[in-house]
């Protein structure tokens, strides 16, 4: 399973891609605003810059064709942009229209434009201009998810802790639509979204998802055990004692 951060912290980003386990990043309108973010564009392309990997950037309007138009600018952003949808029936429509069209990542305005080995890598791989990608969000039923994907979502967002929280099972919805997906023999990728703690992302592995994305606390929480501070202490204070000798 992948770990995407849930974020729109520069730094946050920085730290979880020096850990070389960062494989993308998704935001979302409330992280944007949470992180006093102006200029979306260049915020997106210092991200691209830092976790070289992809990133989901949500579209801000619930009219389909709004949806397209800003869907296909975020997509010249970078190369890296995945269009992030809501999974309404509006959704629906712009998904299936967006992921018909072509679109172009120019990188215009990008700080890091001059050079920048990620432009050139994706360039000889012939992926700056393509089909835009889209994460399909706030999913909470294994229809959804299956509609998403018809329409043409590369990705499908299950709310996990949101279920939770109502009283639902949202590792459950995350190992129904991974049954789905073997047993349709259906392409698409499950992003386990709104994970709260560190069993949400061992049961979500082990339930199917190929993603889990989640807050920089949680990360961080993921590799912490008392068990290996203590261990790790012991085996300092142990090394210090047989050099002092
Ligand atoms: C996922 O892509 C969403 O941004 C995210 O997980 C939202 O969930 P939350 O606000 O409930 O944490």
């Amino acid at each position: 399973m992948e770990f995407y951060l849930d974020t729109a912290q520069l730094d946050e980003v920085r730290a979880a891609a020096e850990w070389g386990i960062l494989r993308g990043v998704t935001t979302n309108p409330s992280h944007v605003a949470k992180a006093g973010v102006r200029d979306m564009r260049t915020h997106i392309q210092e991200i691209c810059w830092i976790a070289d990997a992809p990133i989901s950037v949500e579209v801000v309007t619930t009219n389909p064709q709004e949806m397209v138009a800003q869907g296909l600018d975020y997509a010249t952003w970078s190369p890296h942009v995945v269009v992030k949808i809501p999974t309404i029936a509006a959704g629906l429509t712009a998904i299936s229209q967006l992921t018909r069209q072509r679109a172009t990542a120019t990188c215009a305005g990008c700080a890091h434009f001059e050079g920048c080995p990620i432009r050139s890598r994706l360039a000889d791989a012939g992926a700056l201009t393509r089909q835009p990608e889209v994460n399909a969000t706030l999913i909470f039923t294994p229809n959804q998810a299956m509609l998403a994907l018809a329409a043409g979502a590369s990705y499908v967002s299950p709310f996990v802790g949101r279920l939770d929280a109502i009283g639902e099972n949202g590792v459950t919805l995350v190992a129904d639509i991974s049954a789905i997906l073997r047993t349709q023999e259906q392409s698409g990728k499950i992003i386990a979204a709104a994970l709260r703690h560190p069993m949400h992302v061992t049961e979500v592995a082990m339930a199917g998802a190929h993603i889990a994305t989640m807050a920089f606390t949680l990360l961080q929480q993921l590799i912490e055990h008392p068990l290996t501070e203590r261990g790790l202490a012991d085996f300092m204070a142990d090394y210090e004692r047989s050099q002092s000798k």
